[in-house]
């Protein structure tokens, strides 16, 4: 039994999915924060499959130590948290309350439970700015820039403390690109509340008539056309990563091995932004007015992945394209505005 937290999220819900669809049971973790109750229905809807949620927070620590106590739980998938990096500059201690505060709890009801199993959701954002493209594991981290990016860097060393303390704990730090799309039948998606923050949510509300333009925020990058170049991932194969990588652990557990391995995923194919909103207007025959705005703070000019170590260790590699992310996000958003 795996047990998910966050898993009624963008990428969670998603995981799930592939989890389920792949012979996994599944236990969930969630207080609602940045989702609802009825993804669950969703994701039965999928697969057929149903499984347990417990609505609540990964800071109460009775709370996961009754979930450990009521379910034989193998290993964690850890989503839950805070992501919007604009707020995290707002209210940065919320962000190192419920990111790094809530993973030390959820880690010492593990320990106590001899769960020594996890792989954990970080992000390209570690990485900061880099000179030398693609990024590759081994790169030295520069300062992430803001506080949501620096919850996921001590995380990170949290956890290499962790196992450096413990080999015999198997943790898998995933760190993530730009993931966009959702699932083909356009059920599950990304719902972002309010105005949103990335570009893919802002393009399909721009598409329906939610927004009134897109801002592209500065043409004066050294890239090819001068937007933005960043290495967009469909979550599906973002989810598909996550299974994968409980497999490496199963495999490494059976020989008795312990491990703490990173892996990038991503697709190692960089775009800008308006290769992304000619692709979108193209593959779904809709129209995205854009203007071409200043730069927005904090951006870097390209960042996109290698993701050769996941390919080579984990058999990872991306079977979904650029058309298919556009199309899956305009399902979903057509959906949503139909439901
Ligand atoms: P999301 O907000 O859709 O999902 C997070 C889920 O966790 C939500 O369902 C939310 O309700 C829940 N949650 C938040 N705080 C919680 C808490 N204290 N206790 C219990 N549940 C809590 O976000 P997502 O896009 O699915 O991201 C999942 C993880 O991946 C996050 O850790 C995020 O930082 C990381 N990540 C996301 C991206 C991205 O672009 N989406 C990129 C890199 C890393
Ligand atoms: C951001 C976060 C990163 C997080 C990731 C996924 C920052 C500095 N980084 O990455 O930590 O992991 O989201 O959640 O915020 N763009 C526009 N107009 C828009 C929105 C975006 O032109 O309205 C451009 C941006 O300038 C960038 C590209 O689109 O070039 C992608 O932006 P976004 O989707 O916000 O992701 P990142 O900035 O790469």
């Amino acid at each position: 039994m795996i047990l998910v937290t966050g898993g009624l999220g963008y990428i969670g819900s998603h995981t799930i999915v592939e989890l389920l669809n792949n012979g996994y049971d599944v236990v969930v973790l969630d207080n609602l924060s940045n989702t609802s109750i009825d993804v669950k229905d969703k994701i039965k809807k999928i697969t057929g499959k149903d499984f347990k949620v417990y609505i609540g927070d990964i800071l109460d620590k009775e709370l996961e130590n009754k979930i450990f106590k009521e379910n034989k739980i193998d290993a964690v998938i850890h989503f839950a948290g805070l992501k919007a990096v604009g707020e995290s500059s707002v209210i940065p201690l919320e962000y190192y309350k419920n990111n790094v505060e809530g993973t030390l709890h959820l880690l010492e009801v593990m320990k106590a439970n001899n769960c020594k199993s996890l792989v954990f959701s970080s992000s390209a954002t570690v990485y900061g700015a880099q000179d030398i493209q693609p990024l590759k594991e081994s790169a030295p981290l520069q300062d992430p820039t803001n506080p949501y990016g620096r919850t996921k860097r001590m995380i990170e060393d949290i956890l290499k403390d962790l196992y450096k303390s413990d080999n015999s704990w198997n943790i898998i730090l995933l760190r993530y690109f730009n993931p966009i799309g959702a699932h083909q039948s356009g059920l599950i998606g990304e719902k972002p509340n309010g105005i949103p923050n990335n570009l893919m949510p802002y393009i399909t509300q721009t598409a329906i008539g939610v927004r009134d333009h897109l801002n592209v925020f500065g043409n004066d990058y050294k890239t090819h056309d001068g937007t933005g170049v960043r290495d967009y991932i469909h979550v599906v194969d973002l989810a598909r990563g996550h299974v994968l990588a409980l497999n490496k652990i199963n495999k490494d557990k059976k020989e008795s091995k312990g491990n703490l391995d990173i892996y990038n995923l991503g697709t190692g194919v960089g775009y800008s932004v308006l290769d992304i909103v000619n692709t979108f207007k193209k593959v779904n025959n809709i129209d995205v007015p854009y203007v071409i705005a200043p730069r927005r703070a904090g951006d870097i000019d390209c960042c996109y992945a290698d993701p050769t170590k996941a390919y080579k260790e984990l058999g990872f590699k991306c079977e979904k394209n650029l058309s298919d992310m556009c199309k899956d996000s305009w399902n979903f958003q057509k959906n949503l505005n139909e439901n």
